[in-house]
């Protein structure tokens, strides 16, 4: 049997638009046939089941505690079915409960549901902390989705230099043009100057949602909505060859 394709999605500040590309990166998918689990593993302030107004009793904490007191039987217990080919694993409803979650318990979970999914996304945060450290380790590709600013460009030229040292060649690179209705002020070449690294994918600023807030609020999201494909076909493209160069396909 195949076991999935995992990737982590992160970034060097808050806010680039990571839980927004994960979930249409897993909408993308879906379209594609593929079924997707997504994990909210920004364990303190993970925000997934609440965007998509998933009615859930088990989160990510009662699946930890669960794998640790050995009572853990299956992950259809705690996983939610959000549509047909996207489940979700969410965050824990009480952020208190964030920093007990030790990450060995990362191995665990993901030997249960590898063979289970064509595609494990994990969403984080953006800090370099020993769980996504952990889920960098398991990961095929980790997409770092930045912004056109100083100081994502900065962020993102120490982090290209650690994943060189590293002799690792799982770092993709989304310049993500979407979270606002301007885009910043560096070129491309600027950039590569700047991060002494590509950018791989360039989601356009044209598929920037006026009505962001509406789709939270009914739990939508965009790339599942028709009317948002017709109008942002540039977008659909880069999402499917995001989710083509994942999944190892032409
Ligand atoms: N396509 C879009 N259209 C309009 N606004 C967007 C879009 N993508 C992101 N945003 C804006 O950017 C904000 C941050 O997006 P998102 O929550 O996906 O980022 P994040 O990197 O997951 O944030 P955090 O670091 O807090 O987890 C959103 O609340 C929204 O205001
Ligand atoms: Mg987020």
């Amino acid at each position: 049997m195949k076991k999935a394709r995992i990737c982590t999605i992160t970034s060097v500040k808050g806010g680039t638009g990571k839980t927004t590309f994960t979930l249409n990166l897993a909408a993308t998918l879906k379209l594609m046939k593929k079924r997707v689990l997504v994990i909210d593993l920004d364990v303190a302030a993970g925000d997934v089941a609440a965007r998509l107004d998933l009615a859930h009793e088990k989160d990510l904490y009662n699946c930890y505690e669960d794998i640790r007191n050995h009572t853990f039987e299956q992950i259809e217990d705690y996983v939610y079915p959000y549509t047909e080919g996207i489940d979700i694993l969410s965050a824990p409803k009480d952020p208190r409960y964030a920093s007990k979650i030790e990450t060995g318990f990362l191995t665990y979970l993901i030997s249960k549901v590898s063979l289970k999914y064509d595609v494990i996304l994990m969403d984080t945060n953006h800090m370099l902390s020993p769980l996504n450290l952990v889920a960098f380790d398991y990961s095929d590709q980790i997409f770092y989705i930045m912004n056109n600013e100083c100081m994502n460009l900065k962020g993102m030229r120490t982090m290209s230099a650690i994943f060189e040292d590293m002799e690792s060649d799982k770092m993709v690179v989304v310049l993500n043009d979407s979270t606002k209705k301007t885009t910043g002020e560096y070129t491309i070449s600027d950039m590569k100057n700047l991060m002494k690294r590509e950018v791989d994918y360039r989601i356009p600023q044209s598929f920037y949602q006026k009505k962001y807030d509406k789709y939270v609020m009914n739990g939508v999201i965009f790339l599942l909505d028709k009317k948002v494909r017709k109008a942002s076909s540039r977008a659909v493209k880069v999402y499917q060859s995001i989710a083509k160069g994942l999944l190892k396909e032409d």
